[in-house]
């Protein structure tokens, strides 16, 4: 299996140096395991600057040999507009919770656009059936529906390595951008987050940004399926704690500790970033000293910052901030035989990394807000005796409970933390520390692009299935086969006419009654109507039409032409009142909702009500009518945007098989909803079933809307014109 992974960063920068950062140290750790099971991995990426047109020939194929890299060329002031402008002046902060920091602009979005385009031109050159291509991160949200147009059976994964913020903050996006981005993402076919939460949020944008939904984490759109799903990132925890146990680190960390040998070291690494919240960490220390005097003189903290993203201004007036405060600490706390921050403005690679990790008492990853933090893991399986005081906010806390967790905004709070864990018990940390470290070995950066690919590959699967089952309205497989009479079963709402706000709007067209009158006067050809709706509505539509009328999902029945309609089950409804004042109170309680009463049934419909609290309640109602004791005698079916209660007994699939005249004739059954389901099981095998719109079914084949019905019809009548 050919991986393809794809991030704005490559492992590497142009001048081949090591890139700092999870996304870049994570897959890459990841990637060398892939490799040594067989697998051949190509990974595309920027190069980190634009590089003159002549020297690109030269630069790629420097790159593919050393480290198995593609470039993704962008010309300087794309690249500007793009990763300093939309990805790191809009997506960055605001899917942080920066609002105040963010920028929204026409240009730059056009720029994304522009350069997702470009990642997508690269792969095209490259990719091959069968190969599995990753797509990761904020930079690429557009990428996976470029693919999945170009190459619709494409095996596609993304995976976003930030949060994803709630509806409310991802709204404040322009809807032309925020639209373009989820339809975006829903090119893949599977999109992974590192929490449950971030997972919920974007389960809610899709919801109210674009009124999809999702039946448990599966979203169907356009024709193709997507899995959400919560992959928290782990960490090559073998490689980190065999190193960490290595003479090599241990001679490293005893010469990195020669001068500080009797000060308790505490350190905080990260990208010089203003959601990493070092200046509070700075405030926080400065608390911690001026409250604990004994600890001056006795500790140290090792302040690492790499620096990332220099060209954006809040990041060079993060630094500018952080500088004096580093300053004001050491100038108004430190004597000349101690200082008590060691600032250090530059990325450390592994070798050095871990030796510091292992040095360490204390420490701090404390971020306003963080997609995971694979520092603290990795702090976790290098230290040796170091306690974690970790964010709330860090994606990572999640799986850390036993760490010392600190809300970042309070200050005391956090200088507490730090008291606590620089004073804390050998045994206590030893304790918490191998909790944290056997969750961590359960799920290593390998373990989770294992499950990454299976759920993907899963997915992909059910997505063929779907596909084969689309077909187009023309197709001979949808025409009689033999010379028997035909039956036909249409279903009405979102069959043989679309969705209306109001149920009293949806009437078909003139040129549908014309279809429907032409073909059911051709000889051998019966059709029946069967529907949810009451006896008056269908009559008032059909009337006069020589159709079999079947109401309320199976309730009642009126043969072609016939005066009376006649009752295929009998009740006496005992349920209907205690039910009525239910749905009733639901239909106070939501706006736009309202329950419509028929002879044997009730409905809750909410389809326009707000899609959040229509849908939030229409689960309240089935959990509460699901507890209701006396409900022996009627039955719950959640419908489109609608919940129904009706007589049990009743049903699509009793009442078909009651007027179907004989099981030798050649039958078809059209319907979109979950009420039609019962008629495709309960016909017999040799029916031809059809699923209109885009969610699971069990018939057999799969049309897109109510317009390809229409054709079916004109396509029947004109064949069995010219046969007869
Ligand atoms: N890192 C590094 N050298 C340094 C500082 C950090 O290699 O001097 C690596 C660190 O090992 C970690 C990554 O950078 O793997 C930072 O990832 P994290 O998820 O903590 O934060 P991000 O930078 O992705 O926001
Ligand atoms: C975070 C992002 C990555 C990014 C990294 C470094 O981890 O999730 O996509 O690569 O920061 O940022 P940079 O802008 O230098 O790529």
């Amino acid at each position: 299996m050919r991986l393809i992974l794809v991030s704005n960063r490559l492992p590497v920068q142009w001048d081949g140096t090591p890139n700092v950062g999870g996304l870049a140290t994570g897959l890459s750790s990841f990637l060398s395991h892939w490799k040594s099971q067989g697998h051949e991995v190509i990974w595309v990426g920027w190069p980190g600057k634009s590089i003159p047109e002549k020297e690109q020939n030269l630069y790629a194929k420097k790159m593919l040999q050393e480290h198995g890299t593609i470039p993704v060329f962008l010309k300087q002031k794309l690249a500007d507009s793009f990763y300093n402008g939309f990805c790191n002046k809009t997506i960055w902060p605001l899917f942080h919770y920066f609002t105040a920091n963010c920028e929204y602009s026409d240009i730059t979005f056009d720029s994304y656009e522009e350069a997702n385009e470009e990642f997508a031109k690269t792969i095209r050159s490259i990719y091959q059936p069968g190969d599995w291509v990753w797509v990761h991160d904020y930079h690429l949200f557009l990428l996976p529906g470029i693919l999945r147009n170009e190459f619709p059976n494409i095996l596609l994964s993304f995976f976003l390595h930030i949060p994803f913020p709630t509806f409310e903050i991802f709204r404040l996006l322009p809807e032309r951008f925020r639209t373009k981005i989820l339809k975006g993402l829903l090119g893949a076919d599977l999109i992974g987050f590192h929490t449950q939460s971030y997972t919920q949020y974007f389960l809610r944008s899709l919801l109210r940004c674009l009124g999809i939904e999702n039946e448990r984490g599966i979203i169907y759109f356009q024709n193709h399926l997507t899995k959400t799903a919560a992959f928290p990132m782990g960490i090559n925890v073998e490689q980190f704690s065999k190193y960490a146990n290595s003479i090599e680190c241990d001679t490293i960390a005893n010469q990195i500790n020669t001068n500080h040998k009797n000060l308790k070291q505490i350190l905080s690494v990260d990208r010089l970033d203003y959601t990493k919240g070092v200046l509070q960490r700075l405030n926080a220390f400065e608390l911690f000293l001026k409250q604990n005097p004994n600890w001056i003189k006795r500790c140290k903290l090792v302040l690492v910052l790499v620096p990332s993203r220099t060209d954006v201004s809040s990041y060079q007036s993060m630094k500018r901030a952080i500088d004096e405060k580093v300053g004001a600490i050491n100038g108004s706390f430190g004597t000349l035989d101690w200082t008590p921050i060691l600032y250090q403005y530059k990325g450390f690679p592994f070798e050095e990394l871990v030796p510091l990790y292992k040095n360490t008492h204390v420490m701090l990853v404390t971020p306003f807000r963080d997609g995971m933090n694979l520092v603290a893991k990795e702090f976790l399986v290098s230290q040796r005796n170091g306690m974690l005081v970790l964010s709330e906010m860090a994606g990572a806390s999640a799986e850390l409970p036993e760490a010392i967790l600190v809300n970042p905004n309070d200050l005391s709070g956090m200088a507490n933390a730090i008291r606590d864990a620089i004073e804390m018990d050998e045994t206590e940390i030893l304790t918490r520390n191998q909790m944290m470290i056997s969750r961590l070995k359960e799920n290593s950066v390998m373990d989770w692009a294992n499950k990454i690919y299976l759920e993907t590959e899963e997915t992909a699967k059910r997505n063929q299935n779907f596909q084969t089952k689309s077909i187009s309205p023309n197709s001979e497989l949808l025409l009689p086969k033999t010379k028997q009479p035909i039956f036909i079963l249409f279903d009405y709402d979102g069959t043989l006419v679309p969705f209306q706000s109001l149920p009293h709007l949806a009437v078909p067209s003139k040129d549908l009654i014309t279809s429907i009158t032409k073909l059911s006067q051709i000889a051998n050809v019966s059709i029946a109507i069967i529907s949810g709706r009451d006896r008056k509505f269908l009559e008032s539509i059909f009337t006069g039409l020589p159709l079999h009328l079947v109401a309320e999902h199976g309730a009642w029945h009126k043969a072609p032409l016939e005066p009376e309609w006649t009752s295929l089950f009998h009740s006496h409804l005992d349920w209907k009142k205690e039910i009525k004042t239910h749905l009733d109170e639901f239909t106070k309680r939501v706006p736009g909702s309202f329950t419509e009463e028929k002879e044997y049934s009730l409905v809750w419909h909410f389809r326009n009500a707000d899609p959040d609290i229509g849908l939030n309640a229409a689960r309240e109602m089935l959990d509460e009518l699901s507890q209701i004791s006396s409900n022996s005698g009627f039955f719950i079916q959640r419908g489109n945007k609608i919940i129904e209660v009706r007589e049990y007994g009743t049903g699509k699939g009793k009442a078909a098989m009651k007027i179907l005249p004989n099981k030798e004739w050649e039958t078809f059954a059209f319907g979109d909803d979950t009420t039609d389901e019962d008629m495709y099981r309960e016909l017999p095998e040799t029916a031809i079933t059809v699923k209109i719109g885009k969610s699971e079914t069990i018939a057999k084949y799969r049309f897109q809307n109510t317009d390809d019905v229409h054709l079916w019809i004109q396509n029947l009548i004109n064949y069995l014109t010219k046969v007869s």
